[in-house]
């Protein structure tokens, strides 16, 4: 539970089917620790057992919501991830059939369907029970289950939202990802859609929901537990920061063969690339500030018009799309449900679709035409850091294997490209030794009001991003603006000793552009703003004009994001416990956002 509390940690549950034959429910609002205090000395004497931490959707974060859910006479333990849509209806249903409710949540009714049916089928088991209530159910659910009076077996779930099958020795288990039981093994299968599978000590059998046998998508986890531990840091944040040079080494490796750049899955041919004629990106958060970068990389090695788009918007308003447009699907965890509901409206209009993920096997991937993984390796902290990087650098692949596929660059040209960017690896680790800087000025700034972040070109997507981790996780006002655009409006904000952060582009490969940005820092200074410029090393204007400096190596353009994000990715993690926060686990966030 530990391993799974970055998913959700407003309160904490466990039900397990006991020796005695009971069902025993302990759940506590709050982190994990304040379960573990609920629990301490007790003897859980059981073999099959739920437990969950939840991130609130229907009903407050308190004792009573928190899951395991039963029903009335408590012999059935229910643990829900998602939302079910219709469980208003379901729920004024059971009421005038005389149930009570114990709590404000929508998975509560799932328990009491379960124990009408079981009441009405005196020898079905609970996983014809939990098939049948799927059959009535809407919206996105894991759900995973156990019954007191059916002891070594648990039942799961799934639509729309991740649920992972851990094949062990004498022992299985279940989980929205497969930190939770790499201890014990690696063996995993990820369940598919609209399935049910059943565990018990030593096998397992999904099913539809309708009782049809059904095969599940096994994979081998290919990273180990140290991966999942905080290796010597006191937050995982910080230990992803630092791994950000293997993150991205990792994710080109392997992509160039032949002088080609390849992906991982295809599942679309050459001349389908070669007609594409526009690309949509769609993605969430951070995922969508590798996205406008994105944009800047593919326009300009391909030619073809780019639109970045965030993922909750695009569905609904209509977006032009057919066989021959690309939508580039960027997701961390690949189960995101905004980003996830865009890519079944384009393939449901024809267009192809390309994932970009971390994590092998997730929906998203699944259900996409051609795929490029980011082997970042598992990211636990709440605040994508590693996983960003590594999305810039395979958002890079994907425009030299377009270019390529479209012949606007040619076989050298793409393999020195592929060349720079595999040198990136160490620039980032040049860009790290910041870090100390970054720490004595957060300590000046952590209790400003508010704070500005300036860029422009590949500059702003940065400048966004920086702006998203400060408010994520010191929850203090951030902006990011283009530059340009601060003088139309945004510039009446600033006022005397507000930090504006700026990123500036290299003096030397992009002249008149940083030429604008000096500009741009001398306005907001001259009206008082205390400046902050993330500039390559040596550029000695920038540091001539701005109150601090904090250098980044020489990089070119288009890949300079994967350095001058670092000083911004710790100035945030820094401000955020100069103030005292958990830089883990930001409050009110979930690392995935399987809910629209
Ligand atoms: O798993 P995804 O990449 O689809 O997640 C998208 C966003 O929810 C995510 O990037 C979020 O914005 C991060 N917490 C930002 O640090």
């Amino acid at each position: 539970m530990h391993r799974l509390e970055y998913r959700g940690y407003d309160s904490a549950g466990v039900g397990v089917v006991t020796a005695a034959g009971g069902l025993r429910v302990v759940k506590k609002a709050g982190r994990i620790a304040n379960l573990e205090r609920a629990l301490a000395g007790a003897r859980l004497d059981a073999t099959t057992g739920v437990g969950h931490t939840r991130w609130a959707t229907h009903g407050a974060p308190n004792d009573r919501n928190a899951h395991p859910h039963t029903d009335a006479s408590g012999r059935i333990a229910v643990i829900h991830n998602g939302i079910i849509e219709n469980h208003a209806e379901l729920r004024a249903r059971l009421e005038a059939a005389g149930v009570e409710f114990a709590s404000d949540t929508d998975t509560e009714a799932v328990a009491h369907l379960l124990r009408a049916w079981l009441d009405e089928h005196a020898d079905g088991t609970i996983a014809a029970a939990l098939r049948a209530v799927c059959q009535q159910l809407a919206g996105a659910f894991t759900l995973v289950v156990v019954d007191a009076e059916q002891p070594g077996a648990v039942v799961a779930a799934r639509r729309n939202s991740p649920l992972v099958l851990g094949v062990g020795d004498d022992e299985m288990f279940l989980a929205s990802d497969a930190a939770a039981f790499i201890e014990f093994t690696r063996d995993a299968v990820a369940l598919g859609q609209d399935q049910v599978v059943e565990i018990t000590r030593d096998g397992y059998r999904i099913t539809d929901f309708f009782g049809a046998p059904a095969a599940g998508k096994p994979f081998h986890v290919d990273w180990d537990l140290a991966a999942a531990e905080k290796g010597g840091f006191q937050y995982f944040m910080l230990k992803e920061i630092q791994e950000q040079p293997a993150a991205v080494a990792a994710t080109l490796s392997g992509h160039l063969i032949n002088g080609q750049v390849v992906l991982d899955e295809q599942r679309v041919d050459q001349q389908e690339l070669r007609d594409v004629d526009k690309v949509f990106v769609v993605a969430c958060g951070t995922a969508y500030h590798s996205g406008l970068i994105a944009k800047y990389a593919i326009e300009h090695w391909t030619r073809l018009p780019v639109e970045v788009e965030m993922a909750s918007e695009f569905r609904y308003r209509d977006p032009v799309l057919d066989r021959q447009t690309l939508v580039v699907a960027i997701s961390q965890s690949g189960e995101t449900a905004d980003t996830l509901e865009a890519v079944r409206h384009a393939r449901a209009q024809k267009a192809k679709v390309l994932a970009i993920c971390n994590t092998n096997g997730a929906q998203i991937p699944r259900e996409s035409d051609a795929v490029l993984y980011t082997h970042a390796g598992p990211e636990i902290g709440v605040a994508a850091t590693k996983t960003f990087t590594a999305q810039v650098a395979a958002v890079s692949l994907v425009g030299l294997a377009l270019a390529q596929a479209r012949g606007t660059k040619y076989g050298d040209e793409v393999a020195r490209e592929y060349d720079a960017l595999a040198a990136m690896p160490e620039l980032i680790e040049r860009a790290l030794t910041v870090t100390d800087q970054v720490r004595a000025l957060a300590g000046e700034i952590a209790d400003s009001r508010a704070v500005l972040f300036l860029g422009r070109h590949v500059g702003y997507p940065v400048a966004l991003e920086g702006a998203l981790k400060l408010k994520e996780l010191a929850y203090m006002h951030a902006e990011g603006f283009p530059a340009g655009e601060l003088k139309h409006g945004p510039i009446a904000l600033v006022e005397g000793g507000l930090p504006v952060v700026v990123v500036m582009p290299s003096p030397v490969a992009r002249p008149t552009l940083h030429q604008k940005l000096l500009s741009n820092v001398a306005e907001v200074a001259a009206r008082g703003a205390r400046t902050i410029v993330i500039a390559e090393t040596g550029d000695r204007a920038a540091r001539t004009l701005a109150a601090r400096v904090l250098e980044v190596p020489s990089a070119p353009a288009l890949f300079s994001p994967l350095v001058s994000v670092v000083p911004l990715q710790t100035l945030a993690a820094e401000i955020a416990l100069a103030r005292g926060f958990d830089i883990d686990k930001p409050r009110n966030l979930a690392k995935s956002v399987t809910v629209e």
